[in-house]
């Protein structure tokens, strides 16, 4: 990931390959942030942002040689839009279009001039977060199995974000600091998403969990086939009948044992590739689902970025895992399972295989005592159709504990939008075999999936978010370039730090 520093400096003196400022579109704003360049550009500055129509929306860089004006050679103009739309996401995706746009010019640093003093409302400390958020993301790129990378001696390494006064260098840098956290454990999901079935399957996303355990310091516990046989998790069990490769399933602490700090379980769904099982997938776009296990990805970035933050929270990470595939004793639709805790459930459809994996890991939750349990599941295909990529599907027993998350998603761009769970829609999945049906038919389906996992929850405030539509980009974002998205880290960080039970 690119290098993530703050200094207190001129941006006339930085040796950098370019240098960022942010301009407004509002006449007023426009006009001073012109005046203040102006001092160093002169009137060569008007011809130029003449020339280019440069008008400070959103979305517009105008790229300039500085002509020894500045000590880097070139300078940008980022504009921000009109300032009453302006929210933390405008510095995102424009701190991202800078870091493009250098690292398009084969820039090696980038300095950003941050405005002056939070005058919009924000501190700068967020707005420093923001930028660096958006930078570090924009640049992310999943290139490891190039044999010859397209973009060597290619690659932005440093940008670094200056004020000329400074007056609160020390919240900027630790700002900076959860930035460059947040960022790195939401590439790492990143990662675990886009790496192939081939590479990622459940022991490999196990080993994936340890390594960042093991360098983090929190604690990881991993149950092999035999463990989850004995712990009869039917519906993992189920599920992982049609692959060769052995399930896993993944207990991620951090604060373990902690008997003084609340409890908090995230779930996430590790299915490491879903052919659909007998009830398969067509063909085209099959290979997406080697991203069925973006909830597990970012339950992984989050325990990550909780340790590493310090948080303080018992936070729990429950991954259950395995493929969906179609062997010889591959599960049947018709087949009847018994999950963890007791409970049956009748599979219709082998395809709706996640809500049957979270069914054994919900019902395990309880275990922990938890005051608070989030699961996260690339659940459905419907979920897609209704909110496309720009909301996850929000879905729960508590009002409180959704109200913090929406939040926590418009702070962080992860937005959440939520679906009811009237209890009208448990007709479709009732089973005239078994405790309920996994599939409740056309209508509804990311609010019949709640349901069906609604039943295998414990006496805890519960939330489940569909990050189908969010995790799995068909196409890039400001910054997130098509592939694994990374969603969740940022959210259920963002959410830990304003919950109050
Ligand atoms: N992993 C899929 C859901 C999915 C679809 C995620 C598209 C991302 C993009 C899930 O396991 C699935 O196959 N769901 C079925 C459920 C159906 C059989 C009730 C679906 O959505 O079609
Ligand atoms: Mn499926
Ligand atoms: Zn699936």
């Amino acid at each position: 990931m690119v290098k993530l520093s703050y200094a207190v400096s001129s941006p006339r003196r930085a040796k950098a390959d370019a240098v960022a400022f942010f301009v407004a579109q509002d006449k007023g704003e426009f006009n001073s942030q012109m005046q203040r360049l102006r001092k160093i550009f002169g009137r060569r500055l008007d011809t130029i942002i003449g020339l280019d129509e440069f008008k400070g929306k959103a979305g517009e860089v105008c790229s300039f040689l500085t002509e020894k004006k500045l000590a880097a050679p070139r300078c940008f103009l980022v504009g921000l839009g009109e300032t009453k739309k302006h929210t933390l996401e405008t510095y995102r995706r424009a701190a991202a279009a800078a870091a493009k746009k250098a690292q398009a010019l084969n820039g090696k640093t980038l300095v950003i001039a941050l405005p002056e003093s939070g005058s919009e409302g924000f501190t700068d400390a967020n707005v420093a977060k923001a930028a660096a958020e958006g930078a570090a993301l924009s640049l992310y790129r999943y290139d490891k199995y190039f044999t010859e990378d397209p973009r060597k001696n290619k690659k932005l390494r440093e940008v670094i974000l200056t004020q000329e006064r400074g007056e609160h260098a020390g919240a900027i840098k630790s700002a900076l600091n959860e930035a460059r956290i947040l960022c790195e454990a939401t590439c790492l999901a990143r990662d675990l998403e886009n790496a192939p079935g081939n590479e990622l399957y459940p022991e490999t996303l196990a080993d994936a969990a340890r390594a960042s355990a093991g360098k983090y310091g929190y604690r990881a516990a991993i149950w092999d086939k035999k463990k989850i046989e004995q712990m009869k998790f039917g519906g993992l069990l189920a599920v992982n009948s049609g692959s060769d490769r052995p399930p896993r399933f993944i207990i991620l602490e951090h604060n373990a044992g902690r008997k003084d700090m609340e409890t908090i379980v995230f779930v996430g769904k590790g299915i490491t590739f879903d052919a659909g099982g007998i009830s398969i997938k067509p063909a085209s776009g099959m290979s997406e689902m080697k991203m069925d296990m973006s909830g597990s990805a970012a339950v992984i970035g989050a325990l990550e970025a909780a340790s590493r933050l310090k948080l303080p929270f018992h936070v729990v990470g429950l991954i259950a895992s395995t493929e969906n595939l179609l062997g010889g004793s591959a599960m049947r639709p018709g087949d009847i399972i018994t999950h963890y805790g007791g409970k049956t459930s009748e599979v219709d459809n082998t395809d709706a295989e996640g809500r049957l994996v979270l069914a054994d890991a919900l019902g395990y939750a309880s275990t922990f005592n938890p005051k608070v349990v989030i699961d996260l599941a690339t659940l459905t295909g419907a979920c897609v159709v209704a909110l496309g990529s720009h909301a996850t599907g929000m879905m729960g027993n508590d009002e409180e504990v959704m109200a913090v998350l929406k939040a926590a998603g418009e702070t962080t761009f992860e937005r959440v939008w939520p679906l009811p769970l009237y209890e009208e829609y448990e007709n479709q999945i009732k089973s005239d075999v078994a405790d309920v049906k996994n599939v409740g038919g056309r209508w509804a389906g990311a609010i019949t999936a709640g349901l069906f996992l609604k039943k295998f929850i414990g006496e805890y405030r519960w939330v489940h978010l569909d990050i189908a539509g969010t995790a799995i980009l068909e196409e890039s974002l400001p910054y997130a370039h098509k592939g694994g998205s990374g969603v969740g880290v940022r959210l259920l960080i963002e959410f830990l730090k304003n919950w109050k039970s």
